[in-house]
């Protein structure tokens, strides 16, 4: 009988999905605090660049993207961050899936070590188990502000490590990297010779303190990753892009030849009418979010709930008390009318938290929570723990 790789067959199933499925198949309505996905609609002037773009021949076009987008973008990082991105080291990719894929890929080989946050976006981990590689989580802790301790990652660092992923501003947390910490683990990448691979998908979605760009600090050890997706309502679109050090541009172009030939030309075109076009549409979203992370953090903390508070991209991590498994409560929600994705979906340093999406109305938001509390005040902490003590 054919089988699977061994690494293909260990790649987890999604904990958020099990709640997502649960919800959907509810037989009464659950407010979906789960979903890590903008409830915006794209913006129509990017809509119908794409309506226009379809109406002429839609070809295959280049591997590392159409040269305006490239160059638009790279524009862009350079204005932005101060960076020089020039159109060699800019890539359109699938999405930021992809380009997190084809850079660990270019760069990890089995038997090797990623040191990826816990908590964090599950696709890291789920990609270094399909190269053979492993993952090596590093803590984000509630006492710490869901910052990383960089004397517990230079201790992580072996011979065998190759990459250090970072998350700025982080899904689950919501934390911005403090500069220091940014600037401590560029270092030791650079000291011990590793790419830095920075996801910053939500570099627009920050509301407190500056996102700052990793790759000024280490253009050679730093691959920094990019998406339409968050900043523009885009999700479905498809497409992100990477600067990537000029000693592997080449490689990851390969890479992307193989997974996928190219980016859609429609999807491009998109793309590009988001990112050189009006920006105020990212403005009134970026308010939106800090309007509903305000309004949460209101109702959780007059509910005596100590949390650290997000000051980007669109979630919050919301702590139950030691020893309650974030999954069976998770569950347990639904049937009280609201979901909520567990902490155990993000890695083994918050078992006992949910992360709560702000990608829903500030009413929902705030029912949801309400929910929340009727649950807790009913007892319903006590039955998660008490079913994580059964062994559930
Ligand atoms: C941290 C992080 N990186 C990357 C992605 C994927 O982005 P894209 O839609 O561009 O593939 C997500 C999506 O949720 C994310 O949270």
């Amino acid at each position: 009988m054919p089988h699977a790789t061994l690494a293909a067959s260990r790649l987890p199933h999604s904990g958020i999905r099990e709640i997502v499925d649960l919800a959907l198949s509810a037989t009464r309505p659950v407010i979906r605090l789960e979903i890590g996905e903008p409830d915006f609609v794209t913006p129509r002037h990017i809509t119908e660049a794409a309506f226009e773009a379809a109406r002429v021949r839609v070809s295959y076009v280049q591997t590392a993207g159409v040269p305006a987008l490239r160059e638009a973008v790279g524009e862009r990082i350079q204005r932005t961050y101060g960076v020089a991105a020039p159109l060699e080291q800019v890539l359109i990719t699938h999405g930021a899936v992809q380009a997190v894929d084809a850079l660990l890929s270019a760069v990890v080989g089995p038997g090797d070590e990623v040191l990826i946050p816990d908590p964090a976006w599950p696709n890291y981990e789920m990609q270094t188990t399909l190269i053979g590689a492993t993952p090596v989580p590093y803590a984000l802790r509630q006492a710490d502000e869901f910052q990383p301790d960089l004397a517990e990652m230079r201790r992580l660092i072996t011979p065998r490590t190759r990459v250090i992923v970072l998350n700025t501003p982080n899904n689950p947390t919501g934390t911005v990297l403090r500069p220091e910490v940014l600037a401590g683990v560029v270092a030791l990448a650079v000291e011990h010779d590793l790419l830095v691979i920075s996801d910053e998908v939500y570099d627009e979605i920050v509301f407190e303190g500056t996102h700052l760009n990793a790759a000024a600090l280490a253009p050679d050890h730093v691959a920094s990753v990019f998406s339409f997706s968050k900043t523009y309502a885009m999700t479905g679109w498809r497409v992100g892009y990477a600067l990537v050090p000029a000693w592997l541009a080449d490689t990851v172009t390969r890479i992307l030849e193989l997974e996928t030939s190219c980016v859609s030309s429609v999807t491009q075109a998109a793309a590009l009418a988001a990112v050189t076009g009006p920006q105020d549409a990212v403005a009134h979203m970026r308010e939106a979010y800090r309007a509903r992370r305000d309004a949460a953090v209101g109702v959780l903390e007059s509910a005596g709930i100590d949390l650290v508070r997000p000051h980007g991209a669109f979630y919050l991590m919301l702590p139950l008390p030691d020893g309650t498994d974030s999954r069976l409560a998770a569950l347990d929600l639904v049937s009280a009318g609201v979901s909520f994705a567990p902490g155990s979906a993000f890695g083994r340093s918050t078992p006992n938290h949910l992360r709560v999406s702000l990608a829903a109305s500030e009413a929902s938001i705030t029912d949801g929570l309400s929910r929340f509390l009727a649950w807790r005040d009913a007892g319903g902490v006590r039955a998660g723990a008490a079913l994580a003590g059964e062994g559930r």
